[in-house]
């Protein structure tokens, strides 16, 4: 990883600022390194006319006048040079944040399951400090420090080969310091961007499992684990710094050294009349302006080794495009149609493991179909795959409209999860109004249509006994609603979108066995009255939803072991009639039953 190249690259947009920055600090570097010139040659012409006794008022007075344009010069272009080049800095990792934002937003499943929250937050925002600060100012002082040892070089070359021979063998141990010490500070650098966001990472799961904590009174432990990480954090920005400590003041000794010897070299050369009293004070002024972009050059160096610790880490993740989700811009499916669903032979593994295996099965337009199976036997795996949210890893996803068949991968992604409805199994709320969580996306939606899915969902009367309804915040991700009361706004969340295919997985599984009824009862009336079919397929834990069913399907260890109606399944199934009938003996765990079902088969 590049860096430099990428920082270029981020420049390279804007180039007309860059452009700008440039030349400002150039020309206010250049009047800069006039000024002692200036300065010099004007107190020679003092002397003379002191000698001579012959005074050249207008000459010293052209002098003095060059040296305030050139002041003037100097401080207006550095004041461009610095503002531009602050809003360069600015615009860049403004840039950056948001193309770090919209790969979080386009990247797949596996890469959430890759990284931890905290690790991604702190590559959003204390990583891009150092590059910010690098921006805004180390490049700067780099081109200053650079443009300023150049000045210098070309004055000394003209007035006298002696001292520039001098500073031309003395530069490279300075190159060679720096660059030593940089190639100490890189790694450690990195190891601790990436201590940083092992600690964020910790301190976010902490909070988010805050009441886990406080449940298993894991406060101590978690606190050690915590105190381990903070430590080592610590301990390691400590040896940083002590190396940074001995870098600046070795290089504050170095380029000291070089003054020293520089001094007194122009003074035997003005002794030996090589060189005017003048320019002898020019010389003194450029040796002591070597000093500070030396020091703010090591400064900025060492910047620059965590803006490649923290780069690498920032511009990784966006580069990396294995987790792109693909963004095919296929087939369009319309919206007012509902499709066929074909599982045509589907695997699906995660890493290497094997989920699900061998699936067929066909969901015709317009039927329920739930699915049961004991936990962890693939059902959520299986419905994933149909918005995509997983991809298979054998066999293909088919939609067929109007006879013609599509592989799912084929389709125009937006507009198909515009198709497919989905409430997942552990419902997630933003931490907004109500009504902002039910609006989400949609712009423009009829209140009218949210009283109606509240009315479906039996959360009508609940939000109105709240004093500010439908603008009622409901903390981080729901915090403040019943599991049961999130469930149904995740419901009525997608309800109100209409999906020709809806997906609920286990969506009401928190729901009282009356409320759960009413609400299904509610639901197949808004289905039978919707101007389209809609295809519903649930998971469910809960025999009594299944009755008004068209078929159900049974799931075990990623494969299919029993499929049909209700009749069909009571009259020629195996298991099927087996589950029923504990519920009649009062027994209705579904996953626990069918788990022991199967398993007393298999003895
Ligand atoms: N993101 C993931 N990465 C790796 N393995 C996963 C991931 N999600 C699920 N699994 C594994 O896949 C298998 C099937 O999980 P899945 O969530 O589909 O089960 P399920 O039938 O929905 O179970 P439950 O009834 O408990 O919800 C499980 O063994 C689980 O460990
Ligand atoms: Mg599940």
């Amino acid at each position: 990883m590049n860096v430099l190249k990428q920082l270029l690259s981020y420049l390279l947009t804007r180039k007309s600022l860059a452009l700008l920055v440039l030349v400002s600090i150039f020309i206010s570097q250049v009047a800069e390194l006039a000024i002692p010139l200036l300065i010099g040659l004007t107190i020679d012409n003092i002397l003379k006319s002191l000698e001579t006794g012959n005074f050249e008022t207008s000459l010293v007075l052209s002098g003095v006048v060059l040296i305030v344009i050139a002041s003037l010069i100097r401080g207006i272009m550095h004041f461009v040079g610095r503002y531009s080049g602050y809003l360069q800095g600015e615009a860049i990792i403004r840039e950056i944040r948001s193309d770090l934002f919209v790969k979080y937003e386009t990247s797949n499943m596996k890469f959430f399951d890759r990284h931890r929250t905290g690790d991604l937050m702190s590559r959003a925002t204390t990583d891009l400090e150092p590059i910010g600060e690098f921006l805004v100012w180390g490049e700067r002082i780099l081109l200053q420090a650079f443009l300023t040892y150049t000045g210098i070089y070309l004055i000394l070359l003209s007035i006298d080969v002696t001292l520039f021979l001098l500073i031309a063998v003395v530069t490279p141990s300075l190159i060679l310091l720096s660059y030593g010490i940089s190639r100490i500070l890189g790694p450690l650098f990195f190891e601790l961007r990436e201590k940083y966001g092992e600690l964020t990472a910790v301190i976010t799961e902490n909070i988010s499992g805050a009441q886990i904590v406080r449940a298993f009174h894991a406060e101590e432990r978690e606190k050690q684990k915590f105190d381990q990480h903070n430590q080592g954090y610590m301990e390691l920005r400590a040896y940083a710094f002590k190396i940074r400590s001995i870098f600046l003041p070795s290089i504050v000794l170095v380029v000291n050294l070089l003054v020293t010897i520089l001094i007194y070299a122009g003074g035997v050369a003005a002794i030996e009349e090589r060189i005017s009293t003048g320019i002898l004070i020019s010389l003194f002024t450029y040796f002591t302006m070597l000093a500070l972009p030396t020091r703010f050059l090591a400064f900025s160096l060492i910047t620059y080794q965590r803006v490649v610790a923290a780069g690498n880490r920032v511009f990784s993740l966006i580069e990396d495009t294995s987790f792109t989700e693909k963004e095919m811009v296929g087939y369009t499916v319309p919206l007012n149609e509902t499709p066929h669903i074909l599982f045509d032979r589907v695997s699906f593994k995660y890493s290497d493991r094997a989920i699900l295996s061998n699936i067929s099965l066909t969901i015709k337009s317009g039927e329920k179909v739930a699915i049961l199976g004991s936990t962890g036997s693939g059902k959520s795996t299986l419905i994933s795959l149909i918005p995509r949210f997983q991809d298979v890893t054998s066999g293909q996803v088919l939609v067929e409209y109007n006879g013609n068949s599509h592989n799912i991968a084929d389709l125009d992604l937006s507009t198909w999860r515009k198709c497919v409805g989905f409430v997942h199994q552990e419902p997630f709320l933003f931490g907004r109004t109500i009504a902002e969580n039910l609006i989400f996306e949609l712009g423009d939606i009829d209140t009218s249509e949210i009283e109606q899915v509240l009315k479906i969902t039996q959360l009508a009367e609940f939000i109105k006994s709240l004093p500010d309804g439908l603008n009622t915040l409901v903390g981080e991700r729901g915090v403040t609603l019943s599991g049961g009361q999130k469930q149904r706004l995740a419901i009525a969340r997608m309800l109100l979108r209409k999906n020709p295919i809806m997906v609920l997985d286990d969506a009401t599984s928190s729901l009282d066995i009356y409320t759960e009824a009413q609400f299904l009862t509610a639901f197949d009336k808004m289905l039978k009255t919707s101007s389209i079919k809609h295809t519903v397929i649930f998971i469910t834990q809960r025999l009594s939803t299944l009755k008004n069913v068209d078929r159900i399907v049974i799931l075990n260890r990623g494969q299919i072991i029993e499929e049909g109606t209700h009749d069909e399944l009571i009259k020629t199934g195996e298991i099927y009639p087996l589950l029923w009938k504990t519920q009649e003996s009062g027994q209705i765990d579904v996953k626990l039953t069918l788990e022991k079902i199967i398993k007393e088969r298999e003895e």
